[in-house]
């Protein structure tokens, strides 16, 4: 869980990580003055909506009065010394912190030694000595101890403090970039320049949205929620003649002119201090872009207001929302290692459990992962070998031969040459879809050239006794439901199925649109074998694209037979992916 605390309210994210993975996330936020108050109901909501438990959390906000400064530390040996993470670790514990001051980030901007100059890190290098450069962030321990006691009030802990401005610049600033940081809180303005190296100023101002607000109770004569509400919905930093003759509020007689003549000043006085005070870094660092966030950042009309003070310098506003979502975001990639080593592990074990399994079941087959994508044969070139190593690229594990007579369909195609030769290339699962009369005498023949799955059609004489045959010959058998046929149509013969195959579009060519009516019948089938316990499988055939596979996945389809899509993609294992159910993509 992380956690954005502000003096008028608190934001959540909560991820739960299942097998290295984020399973579930959670987002939410309360604004209130009562921060104990907000950072519980948020940390209760975010347990509720992924139904556990945090002891702990990764902490942002506003920590109050802050101290900036970048010390060198010198350390010198009698000889060449390989240079170790304890050197450095033994640099940054000189650092002094003034007092009553409690350090958050130590961020090193510069390793120097006599042979090598400006390194990014001097581990394992050997020389006499080593001169290092730190920016040192240091926040008010009193402070501190009132977030301490916030936290312990709701029950929580902090596994680590990050300033809002620390994860911008990780998440936000691009490489040879000079990037300004502006938080506009509610009791503090802070202010950071950072280059590649890292901060090279830091400044917090004790003044804050809540000012402005008790400016505007105490000038306009109003309680102060009256003033914060009137300031969140009329003040703007653009002048408006208009501004005048609008009153502010129904409630009261002044005007938006009378609150934006307290809110421009201030912010005027605000921005002109930031200026005065890094003009000095501005100039030598040369700024690329500032960034806007908080609360104070929602104010009407202050992107012109800013780019304007700065020399029409690019500027982005972020939400509210932004820095705890951006916690979590760094939080996550920090843990990339971590889960690389889970996943590998998790294969590792895998592995040894396979070739276990091997061992004791010399005679099985080793299982193969199944992808519920079938290629059509109708709109691929099954002579050629590169075919079937491009389905081997996509990872398919069957094909989907369709194969048609002339009199069920008038269109003569595939056959049982075409399916023996695909079985002569093809080690995989062959699903062969009989669009044919006489479905016993084609069933036969098909298993015979190898099919492993036999879809026969309906509306054909001897379909059950096709199924009978099929069934015999130990595959797996299988009806095709055309679109006009209803699914009652199955339900004396359902319990001897392994497959129901909905068609999507009429048997009998390639590339036509599918139909949405057949949806209900995914849905039908899939509701019947729940209720009846059948164990058969759904598939549709036709007409599938990336977002028709949504539908049929969301209805209930266990497998998908598509031809044009995939034979038209310019990517096929990306066209592939792309039909997978969602939780698989
Ligand atoms: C239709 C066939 C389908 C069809 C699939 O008669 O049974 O297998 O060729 O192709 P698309 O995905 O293009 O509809
Ligand atoms: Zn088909």
């Amino acid at each position: 869980m992380c956690v954005d605390i502000g003096a008028c309210g608190v934001r959540g994210v909560a991820h739960r990580i299942r097998n290295a993975e984020i399973y579930q996330s959670a987002y939410y936020s309360v604004d209130d003055f009562d921060t104990v108050f907000a950072l519980k109901s948020v940390i209760d909501e975010l347990e509720k909506q992924l139904g556990t438990h945090f002891g702990s959390a990764y902490i942002t906000g506003d920590f109050g009065p802050s101290y900036f400064k970048m010390s060198a530390k010198n350390t010198v040996w009698p000889n060449d010394h390989k240079i170790t993470p304890q050197d450095i670790k033994s640099q940054i514990s000189e650092i002094e912190a003034p007092d009553g001051f409690y350090p958050m980030h130590i961020i090193p901007l510069r390793y120097d030694t006599p042979k090598i100059r400006n390194m990014l890190s001097p581990i394992g290098h050997s020389d006499r000595q080593l001169i290092s450069a730190f920016s040192a962030l240091f926040f008010d321990g009193e402070y501190m101890q009132k977030i301490l006691g916030i936290l312990r009030h709701a029950h929580i802990q902090a596994t680590a403090f990050f300033t809002p401005h620390f994860l911008w610049n990780c998440m936000l600033r691009e490489k040879q970039q000079t990037v300004m940081f502006i938080d506009f809180g509610a009791e503090n303005t802070t202010t950071s320049i950072w280059t590649d190296r890292g901060p090279v100023w830091y400044n917090g101002r004790a003044v804050g949205g809540n000012d402005l607000t008790t400016e505007i109770s105490t000038r306009l004569d109003i309680p102060f929620g009256e003033a914060e509400r009137i300031k969140r919905g009329v003040a703007n930093l653009k002048s408006n003649e208009m501004a005048r003759f609008s009153p502010a509020d129904s409630a009261y007689a002044f005007s938006c002119a009378d609150v934006n003549e307290i809110v421009t000043p201030f912010y005027n006085n605000l921005l002109q201090e930031i200026k005065n005070n890094c003009a000095e870094y501005i100039d030598k660092y040369s700024l690329t872009k500032i960034v806007i966030g908080g609360g104070g950042a929602r104010i009407n009309g202050i992107e012109e207001f800013i780019t304007s003070a700065f020399n029409n310098i690019q500027l982005i506003k972020k939400d509210t929302d932004w820095t705890v979502r951006t916690l979590a975001n760094y939080i996550w990639e920090c843990e990339l290692p971590r889960r690389q080593a889970y996943i590998a592990r998790a294969n590792k074990i895998q592995n040894r459990v396979d070739k276990i399994f091997r061992l004791f079941h010399r005679h099985r087959k080793p299982r193969k992962r199944q992808i519920p994508i079938l290629p059509s044969t109708l709109c691929f070139d099954m002579t050629r070998p590169e075919t079937y190593t491009m389905f081997q690229t996509g990872g398919i594990s069957a094909i989907h031969v369709d194969i048609m007579d002339g009199l069920y369909v008038n269109r003569i195609a595939g056959g049982i040459d075409e399916l023996r030769q695909i079985r002569a290339s093809w080690g995989g699962h062959l699903h062969v879809h009989l669009m044919t009369d006489a479905p016993a005498e084609w069933a036969r023949s098909a298993i015979d050239a190898g099919a492993d799955t036999v879809i026969l059609s309906t509306n054909t004489s001897g379909l059950r006794a096709a199924v009978q045959i099929v069934r015999h010959a130990g595959k797996r058998v299988g009806i095709a439901l055309n679109p006009e046929s209803s699914v009652s149509l199955l339900k004396t013969i359902l319990r001897d199925l392994d497959e129901v195959m909905i068609m999507a579009v009429s048997p009998g060519a390639p590339g036509q649109e599918f139909n949405r009516d057949v949806l209900h019948k995914i849905t039908v089938l899939n509701t019947t074998r729940k209720k009846y316990g059948l164990k058969f499988t759904i598939s549709v055939d036709g007409g599938i694209n990336a977002e028709t596979a949504r539908l049929c996945w969301a209805a209930g389809a266990d497998a998908l037979v598509s031809g044009s899509y995939l034979a038209n993609a310019p990517d096929f294992p990306l066209a592939i992916l792309s039909l997978m159910p969602p939780e698989k993509q």
